[in-house]
This record gives C-alpha cells, sequence and structure tokens, in this order.
C-alpha cells in the first residue's frame, strides 16, 4: 500500500506513512487564479492499493473535495488497484436527511461523486450519524477518536473527570470516554428549530458540583452548543470545565466564545488541523490501514 498526501492532510499522511511504513507519495497543488484546483501526484502507484488521506474541513470544504475526486481519478489513471479515501472531517455529513421538503441529502451526493471519480472505499472518523455511511456507494467505514481524546485528558491528570455529551444523540460519544476517563457519563439534552438554527439546551436530572467536567463533541462548529453546555455546568457549580471534540471547525470566534464561557482547554484532532489539534489521528488510521493489508 502507498499513502498519498492530500494537500489538506499532508502533515497527518506523512504520520501514518512513518507508522505504518508504507511510502508516502506527495502532491503537487495549486488554486488557479480563476479557483479552480489542480492536483498531481508525485511518485508512482502503478499497481498499488493507496489511501488517499485528504479532509474536507473548512475553509474551501468543496475544493477539497475536488481534489480528493481528482487524487483518486489520477491514482486509478496511473494504475493504482484500489482507491481508498482516507477523510478524517467528511464535509457535509450533517445534511444527512432530507429534514424540510425541498432539501436534498447532499453527503449521498458526495459520496456518489467520489464513486464516479474512482473511489472504491471510504474512511472516516466520527461521522456525524453513522447510518449514513451504509447508503454509500461503497463500503465505508467510522473510525472513534474518543478515546485518544479521552486519553489527552488523562495523560493531563484528570483521571476520574466527569464526561459529558451535549446533545443525547451523541451520548455514546460520553460513555466511550467514560471507559478511559472512569468518572461517570451524562447528557445534556438538545433542541434545534429547523429554520432558524437556533438551539435550546436542558439538564434533566444532571448534578455535577465540585466536579471537573469534560464536555465531548464530535463537531465543534460556532461553538454555541459548547457556550451553552459551559454556562449550564457553571451554574450548577463544577469546578474546572474543558472540552474536546474530533472535529474543531471552530468558525469565526467560536474559540474565544468558549474560552470566555469559562472553559478552561478545547482540545480537538488533527482531523482538523488547526490551533487546538492537540491529538493526532495518525494512530488509529494506521491501525486500521494496517489491518485491512
Ligand atoms: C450537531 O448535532 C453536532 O453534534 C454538534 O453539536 C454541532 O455541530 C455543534 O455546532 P455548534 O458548535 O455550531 O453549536
Amino acid at each position: 500500500m502507498k499513502v498519498i498526501s492530500g494537500p489538506a492532510s499532508k502533515a497527518l499522511a506523512e504520520k501514518i506513512s512513518v507508522l505504518t511504513g508504507y511510502p508516502n507519495v506527495p502532491v503537487a497543488s495549486k488554486i488557479f487564479p480563476d479557483g479552480e484546483s489542480y492536483v498531481r501526484l508525485e511518485g508512482s502507484v502503478q499497481g498499488e492499493t493507496v489511501a488517499v488521506v485528504q479532509t474536507t474541513c473548512p475553509p474551501m470544504q468543496d475544493g477539497r473535495l475536488f481534489q480528493l475526486a481528482f487524487m483518486a481519478d489520477a491514482a486509478k489513471r496511473a494504475g493504482a488497484s484500489k482507491v481508498t479515501a482516507v477523510v478524517p472531517y467528511l464535509a457535509y455529513a450533517r445534511q444527512d436527511k432530507m429534514f424540510l421538503s425541498g432539501e436534498g441529502i447532499s453527503v449521498e451526493t458526495i459520496a456518489r461523486m467520489l464513486k464516479a471519480a474512482g473511489i472504491d472505499e471510504l474512511i472516516t472518523v466520527n461521522v456525524h450519524s453513522e447510518p449514513t455511511l451504509k447508503q454509500f456507494p461503497f463500503p465505508a467505514k467510522t473510525l472513534s477518536a474518543i478515546p485518544l481524546l479521552a486519553e489527552y485528558f488523562v495523560q493531563k491528570g484528570h483521571k476520574g473527570a466527569f464526561a459529558l455529551s451535549p446533545d443525547k444523540g451523541a451520548m455514546y460519544i460520553a460513555e466511550q470516554a467514560q471507559e478511559v476517563l472512569d468518572g461517570g457519563a451524562g447528557h445534556l439534552d438538545k433542541v434545534r428549530d429547523r429554520y432558524t438554527g437556533q438551539t435550546r439546551q436542558t439538564a434533566e436530572g444532571l448534578n455535577v458540583k465540585d466536579q471537573t467536567v469534560i464536555i465531548l463533541d464530535d463537531i465543534i462548529s460556532t461553538g454555541g452548543t459548547i457556550v451553552g453546555a459551559a454556562k449550564i455546568l457553571r451554574e450548577q457549580g463544577a469546578k474546572h470545565v474543558f472540552c474536546a471534540c474530533v472535529h474543531g471547525l471552530l468558525i469565526g470566534d467560536a474559540e474565544k466564545h468558549i474560552l470566555d464561557a469559562g472553559v478552561e482547554e478545547i482540545v480537538g484532532t488533527d482531523s482538523v488541523p488547526g490551533s487546538v489539534s492537540k491529538v493526532s489521528l495518525a494512530p488509529l488510521i494506521s491501525k486500521e490501514l494496517k489491518a485491512q493489508k
């Protein structure tokens, strides 16, 4: 197998090559003056199975999806026998249903486009809704980075912290973290208005007085969910509040708003390279690629 370093995940792909021992194929890329994307594989993939590592987080998630498609096409044209897309953050994964009449299902459209480009299989990380992947036209799997995030807090001396999911639907995240942290798990309830996007959070039966709490979510986008949760925890008298996410999109001033809400540290992964990506997904993805060989 060879690992193709997508422009959006170059550092992660290089770490995966080191951990797996699979040769790295660099990619030259540029954006033309009119905004179109160009990629070129700078190594041979003739007869190889390849893993194309390319996250599709903002900014430029549409461009990054096209780069991924172009790399898959280039790999197939250069003789690759199988193309596995490793897409830590899968753009459009939250539009996985027709929530309102007249909508489409964006993530399924993306999957069909990727299939047409030559992708044979997809690996992602903590996709927003796992059942979505069953609708894809190729095998698709989601890995969980939650144990790695929880381990980060154990290393920082927070074994025994309470794991909180900001939404009942994401309770599995708090449960996975609790297996490592061993300090209990719970969730808030979140209701979203589908027209305005506004959310409301409540904390039925939760009591975290004097506890260290880690709020864990799959995605932090505007930070509104974490800010709302932190406010509830502070009102309840939590001693320390931290937050962790797999995909720290942190749009606009999200990071500042979260810290201003009393969260002591924000921890994310290199699914979205940036100021909070303190945990690498390389060990998780490398293990999966090794297991597949
Ligand atoms: C949605 O259900 C996700 O799990 C996250 O909770 C959400 O995307 C976070 O968005 P924001 O940071 O804008 O509140």
